[in-house]
């Protein structure tokens, strides 16, 4: 057997493929950022051509870093950015309209249309979901219905939908040449159209949406063999065993396999994933039910999550649209040259808030500006605001589980930031504690590509890779925190009455 499995993350800013050997640690990376377009406020598109070129490139890089071929890669696992839709022509293989992002809100008169009969939670009770302009459903619509010819070709059963793991796994195994048109049960879980308790399509909600189901790729588990890489590619042959949307992978990368166990992931957004096994709970709190795993033939896993949308983006906006830090990391250097945060609270409600809230007419505030505030309060009340969002998160998952987490996993870029995860456990007033590989997503997609193949024999194989690399415990005293929990719910009110 090949000493080494391959994951591809496509991830929101970028795409990367990472070789793991057994005991998890990483061989070698490759990775390339694609453009973010921006043709309207509000609007967020990838390019799937630049995204599928992209992902053959670093699977080159990192082969060819680790002087690997094919012959040492025992499978393929691929991760993903979850909603961002595809839909593209099969018999040409080409888009027909750019990648719709997950950040991208244009949908919400959809949104608000299908709303109109039932309310936004009309299909949560079967979908886990509440009507969102986040899900891939509204965004498909919007295609089929602002895409010139896009409406005929998709009743015609010439177009595929995808997300971008099924965007990847089709092009990789052939594309117009035989390529295998797929998801699994978690990415299919962010759509608005699968049925939690069948794991299939939910033929009432697609004649809702009136989404033909010939466009839907086949929903299968999160790990088996799907096909295998086509001769076109520097991996021919090698299997395709593993699809997890990227927080539910950074759950399997943490070894998070059990009812009570958890992960927060500190990316473009923030996404805190609490495993409830094989129950599904509905959420009285704000939280999203949704599909943690299935291997195979066995009982797929649930899990509750809070999703944030923008956390690590809105350090990349200090960067990008402000200009006030050079690169990303030197927020923590720049917010570091102040004591407190000054008095200034940021709310990043960029495309609405999304959980605990909810509210899509949201939008950012800052408040508390004074004469005395420089860019230093602003770094440091950009990074409070990931760890605020984070602390109401986790008060729903305490509120909706009943019982308190003890501590908190995490992993993604942020958790280098030391000030960061300080303030984080302060914040929660319970310990944050990162593993030595922080590159859970990838992780948890060779995981499962793994296991599928027999590279790992199960789970146990896996916990054992677990370690420990650092703790934060919470140093704040009550008093502070409670007061500056107060002041952060005051400015997210702000930033629901601004509405024109
Ligand atoms: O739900 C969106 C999420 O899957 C995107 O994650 O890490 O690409 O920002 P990330």
């Amino acid at each position: 057997m090949a000493d080494y499995v391959i994951a591809i993350d496509q991830g929101t800013t970028s795409s990367r493929a990472i070789i793991f050997d057994k005991s998890g640690s990483i061989i070698s990376t490759g990775q390339l950022e694609h453009e973010q377009i921006f043709p309207k406020a509000g609007w967020v598109e990838h390019d799937p051509t630049e995204i599928w070129n992209n992902t053959r490139e670093v699977i080159g890089q990192a082969l060819s870093k680790a002087s690997l071929t094919r012959h040492d890669i025992a499978a393929i696992g691929i991760t993903n950015q979850r909603e961002t839709a595809v839909v593209w022509d099969k018999t040409t293989g080409k888009p027909v309209y750019n990648a719709i992002v997950w950040q991208d809100t244009r949908t919400q008169s959809i949104v608000d249309r299908f709303a109109a009969d039932g309310g936004v939670e009309r299909f949560k009770p079967k979908v886990g979901l509440p009507l969102a302009t986040y899900f891939s459903g509204t965004k498909i619509v919007w295609i089929l219905e602002n895409v010139e010819g896009a409406r005929e070709k998709a009743d015609a059963g010439d177009l595929l939908f995808g997300t971008t793991d099924s965007w990847v796994l089709w092009n990789l195994t052939g594309g117009t040449d035989g390529g295998v048109h797929v998801t699994d049960v978690t990415n299919a879980s962010r759509t608005l159209f699968m049925d939690l308790e069948t794991l299939q399509w939910d033929d009432e909600i697609l004649s809702v949406f009136n989404v033909p189901k010939s466009m839907l790729p086949e929903i299968k588990s999160s790990s088996e063999v799907y096909g295998h890489a086509h001769s076109s590619s520097l991996l021919r042959e090698t299997p395709i065993a593993g699809i997890l949307g990227d927080q539910q992978a950074a759950t399997f990368g943490q070894a998070a396999f059990d009812t009570g166990e958890s992960k927060n992931t500190y990316g473009t957004g923030n996404f805190l994933i609490f495993n409830t096994g094989e129950e599904i709970v509905h959420s009285k709190n704000g939280l999203l039910t949704t599909l943690g795993y299935k291997l195979g033939d066995a009982k797929p896993h649930y899990a509750l999550e809070g999703s944030i949308a923008v956390t690590g983006s809105l350090i990349q906006w200090l960067r990008d649209n402000l200009g006030i830090i050079n690169s990303a990391p030197e927020v923590e250097t720049l917010a570091t040259t102040v004591d407190d945060n000054g008095g200034v609270y940021i709310v990043p409600a960029f495309s609405g808030l999304f959980a605990p809230y909810w509210r899509p007419e949201a939008r950012g505030v800052i408040v508390g500006l004074t004469r005395f505030v420089n860019k230093g309060h602003i770094a440091r009340a950009a990074l409070e605001a990931t760890a605020f969002q984070t602390r109401e998160v986790l008060d729903a998952v305490n509120a909706d589980s009943g019982v308190d987490l003890t501590e908190l996993k995490v992993d993604g870029g942020m958790v280098a930031n030391d000030a960061l995860m300080q303030f984080q456990a302060d914040i929660l007033n319970v310990p944050v504690v990162r593993p030595v590989v922080a590159e859970t997503t990838a992780l948890g997609a060779a995981y499962a590509a793994g296991l599928a193949v027999g590279f790992w024999e199960n789970l146990d194989d896996l916990r054992g890779n677990w370690q420990e690399d650092k703790r934060w415990e919470p140093k704040m005293d009550a008093e502070d925190r409670d007061r500056t929990l107060r002041l952060w719910k005051k400015a997210v009110t702000k930033s629901f009455d601004w509405v024109d």
